[in-house]
């Protein structure tokens, strides 16, 4: 999606005030571009729309986790939503502090708990019994007691693609109230669990408020039950899911979405906090990708590109639509029919399928909109291909913040064993 960090100016285009040809001739391609104005704005709308009511955004790292941009945010008040030890060493090495970060996710291994434990992170998103009892466990064993928050499965519909969609009793996250209200019970009896907070997460790329709506009254009837249990909490975790528009979606804004939350949450006191992935990071981000070949099918035009499903997997993961646009814009060509795909040796690898694009050839630049979010992070050696760097864009400032993988990279860490090589 263009918007106001990505736009044309004359027929060329721009990222702030960078044409992004200089950086596709500076960095190589593919290359990530990030804005760090659109960041800024999108933290921005959320953290305006809160005024004075207590909250904190915890920033989902799994949507972009390049340390500037997790920086920038922090700077902002950011705080971070993990689900992983690497994504807690992300988060701190980006100075992130650790009392303000949630870490959610269904599978947290032992190493990983005593990890978050050590470092005094916020609270962990507890997410079955058995978790529970292992954190227990481990904070006893480290004499440090593990604030928690139960994750709850709401039931709720998010109307959005079946892979991640979270908050359905079929899926494998969080507890059901009859469970929540037991692990409550349980986690409140123990020494060495502080419980302070609710959680839920019920999905990503959601475009209406209603199943947040959903969601939040869910969470409120089991609240009310706790306190009639005596238990009472400090906060509200209310995930992420946000969507964005990637073609013609229009989702509410964040500061609506905000509005409707706060309409919600009138006479509690408690501090929200929501996990925003997507919808900072999302069009704040473009793949900068080169045409290699202008191929001819017998049936079909294939843009042969240098990007691909291992760079930006959503396409061939999710059938999800990127809108692609010419670096150049072309006066008075008619568009053509075609295939975008990569290098890869499968059917799966596009970026797009019959898209309008105007008649290019070979060495002219295309940029896939709407890349920030779920793209590097998700992106893979597969063939054997380096990872493709990521460049920054401040105003008329551009800078590597994170540099090209080479091919030493691709091997660092491997061993050929001296017994293999001798039984030959
Ligand atoms: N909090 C939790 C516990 C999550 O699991 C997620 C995303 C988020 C927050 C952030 O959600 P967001 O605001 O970004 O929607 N790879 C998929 C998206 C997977 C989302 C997983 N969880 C994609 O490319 O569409």
């Amino acid at each position: 999606m263009k918007n106001e960090s990505f736009y044309y100016k004359g027929n060329e285009l721009f990222c702030e005030q960078v044409p992004v040809s200089e950086i596709a001739k500076t960095v190589g391609t593919p290359v990530y571009c990030y804005s760090s104005r659109h960041l800024i704005n999108r933290f921005k709308a959320y953290d305006k729309a809160f005024d004075q009511r207590d909250h904190l955004i915890c920033f989902a790292v799994k949507a972009n986790s390049n340390l500037a941009v997790l920086n920038l945010l922090a700077r902002l008040g950011a705080g971070a939503d993990i689900v992983s030890g690497g994504e807690l060493f992300r988060a701190i090495k980006a100075g992130i502090p650790s009392r303000r970060i949630v870490y959610s996710g269904v599978g947290k291994t032992k190493a990983e708990m005593a990890y978050a434990l050590k470092e005094d992170i916020l609270m962990f998103n507890v997410e079955s019994l058995e978790e529970l009892y292992e954190l227990e466990a481990i904070s006893k064993n480290l004499g440090k007691r593990a604030r928690i928050s139960i994750r709850v499965n709401p039931d709720v519909d998010p109307k959005t693609h079946p892979y991640i969609s979270t908050g359905l009793k079929k899926n494998k996250f969080g507890l059901s109230a009859p469970q929540a209200l037991m692990a409550y019970q349980k986690a409140n009896e123990s020494k060495w669990l502080e419980v302070i907070g609710i959680d839920c997460h019920i999905g990503s790329q959601i475009l209406e408020t209603t199943p947040f709506i959903n969601a939040f009254e869910k969470m409120r009837e089991l609240m009310n039950e706790l306190s009639s249990m005596g238990i009472e909490l400090s906060y509200i975790d209310l995930g992420g899911g946000l969507g964005i528009s990637y073609h013609q979606e229009t989702p509410p804004a964040p500061g609506d979405y905000v509005a409707a939350i706060l309409a919600l949450a009138k006479d509690l006191d408690q501090t929200i906090i929501i996990e925003p992935g997507r919808s900072i990071c999302g069009n704040s981000g473009i793949l900068l990708t080169r045409l290699l070949y202008n191929k001819k099918g017998s049936m079909k035009n294939f843009y042969v590109v240098d990007g691909a499903m291992n760079d930006l997997g959503r396409p061939s993961l999710y059938d999800a639509y990127h809108e692609i646009l010419p670096v150049i814009q072309k006066a008075d060509s008619a568009d053509i029919l075609v295939d975008v795909v990569g290098p890869i040796c499968e059917t799966g690898d596009f970026l797009a399928r019959d898209r309008k694009l105007p008649p290019l050839s070979k060495g002219e630049l295309l940029a896939v909109m709407s890349a920030g979010a779920y793209g590097f992070t998700m992106s893979s050696n597969y063939n054997s291909r380096p990872k493709p760097a990521e460049v920054m864009v401040a105003g008329e400032r551009f800078e590597i913040v994170r540099r090209r993988q080479t091919y030493e990279d691709l091997i660092q860490g491997e061993v050929i064993p001296e017994w293999e090589a001798m039984s030959v």
